[in-house]
């Protein structure tokens, strides 16, 4: 099963915000639907929001009433703008929206069936792709985790936030194909706990040993040598290794590094950014002050209490031992390895593009 996938001339998607209670596969059938499902975080992880985008412009494709090349381009730049202002951070959206535009704008047919026929193929290979990154920087990473590591993880980047397989999970998906005996301590990740919802589903369901922490217990963790190794995910990394992620994961690196315990991000070369120098420069999404208020409908605080809710930090690249890419695993000096892992990647989606022309 995957995340997000096209069926029925429709968008569809397994909706995180009820899980784990619920199992229900939404469905969008217009793009500011699609844009709405990436906002509101029906589906979410930058990865699997890349691939919505992604049906998000083949559904603009279909749906668009133009009779001409120009007229369908305008279309698609509209619905780019509209799915791309869905969430600011993870970089993944945008580049897939302005991958498929790019294809719109170079596909030699003027006619529009055509266009939106080649969209949806593209949409179909990014995520195909995704998948089969996904296991190769699980392969990739899984190298650095030793036998019986005890891990530490923050977020969700399972499964569910990518096409399939997952990213920093992927790594421990990938260690226990291997074999490896490892044990996961899983950070709850407030406020929308995408740690004790997701990822607590997601390695139960695989039965790898694990326990649901605190996120306030995981320096207590660090400082006891309870922990071997800490991974996560990104949702951008400028060209000099500085990685937004999940909220708190700046903290982990921080304590990590004092407790002299190895830290990898683990993302595509999709998430990384080459266009911004330093993290510094990465928009950080601010979401609704519910999300702290409350745990889930419930209110933890006074009704009218003043919020401040960044979902996202950069932690600097000096922290980081490692950057697990589907490329290898980079290293400092991080704009160079990241600049030869991006144009390695790039040649190999453009070679599998030539492969499928008929
Ligand atoms: O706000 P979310 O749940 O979309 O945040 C997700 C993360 O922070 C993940 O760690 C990140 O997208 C990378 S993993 C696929």
């Amino acid at each position: 099963m995957r995340t997000v996938f096209w069926e029925d001339n429709k968008v569809k998607m397994i909706d995180q915000r009820l899980l784990p209670g619920e199992f229900v596969i939404a469905e969008f059938g217009a793009v500011h639907e699609v844009a709405r499902s990436i906002r509101d975080m029906a589906v979410r992880g930058a990865p699997a929001i890349g691939a919505t985008g992604a049906y998000g412009m083949a559904l603009a494709a279909q749906q668009s009433q133009a009779t001409t090349r120009d007229d369908l381009l305008a279309d698609l730049r509209r619905a780019k703008a509209t799915l791309d202002a869905a969430r600011p951070t993870a970089v993944n959206l945008s580049w897939a929206t302005t991958r498929l535009l790019a294809l719109a704008e170079a596909t030699p047919s003027r006619e529009v069936t055509d266009i939106a026929h080649a969209l949806l193929t593209e949409a179909e290979a990014l995520a195909d792709e995704d998948v089969a990154i996904n296991r190769r920087m699980g392969f990739n990473g899984a190298a650095v985790i030793p036998d019986g590591a005890h891990i530490l993880h923050h977020c969700n980047t399972g499964a569910l936030a990518t096409v399939d397989f997952g990213t920093a999970l992927g790594v421990v998906f990938a260690c226990q194909e291997q074999g490896k005996k490892i044990h996961v301590w899983v950070d709850e990740t407030r406020p929308r706990l995408q740690g004790a919802r997701l990822t607590a589903w997601e390695l139960m369901r695989a039965e790898i040993p694990m326990h649901l922490i605190a996120d306030n217990a995981a320096g207590h963790l660090m400082r006891t040598g309870q922990v071997d190794v800490v991974i996560f995910g990104a949702d951008r990394v400028a060209a000099n290794g500085d990685a937004a992620n999940k909220i708190g994961t700046y903290k982990l690196a921080v304590v990590a590094k004092e407790n002299g315990i190895p830290v990898y991000c683990v993302a595509p070369t999709s998430t990384v950014d080459m266009e911004l120098a330093h993290g510094d420069l990465i928009p950080i999404e601010e979401r609704g002050a519910e999300e702290v208020r409350q745990v889930g409908d419930e209110l933890i605080a006074p009704a009218d209490t003043p919020v401040y809710n960044p979902a996202f930090d950069v932690t600097p690249h000096r922290y980081l031992t490692g950057i697990v890419t589907e490329e290898g695993v980079c290293y400092p000096p991080f704009t160079e390895s990241l600049r030869r892992a991006k144009v390695a990647a790039e040649a190999r989606i453009e070679t599998a593009r030539q492969a499928r022309q008929p």
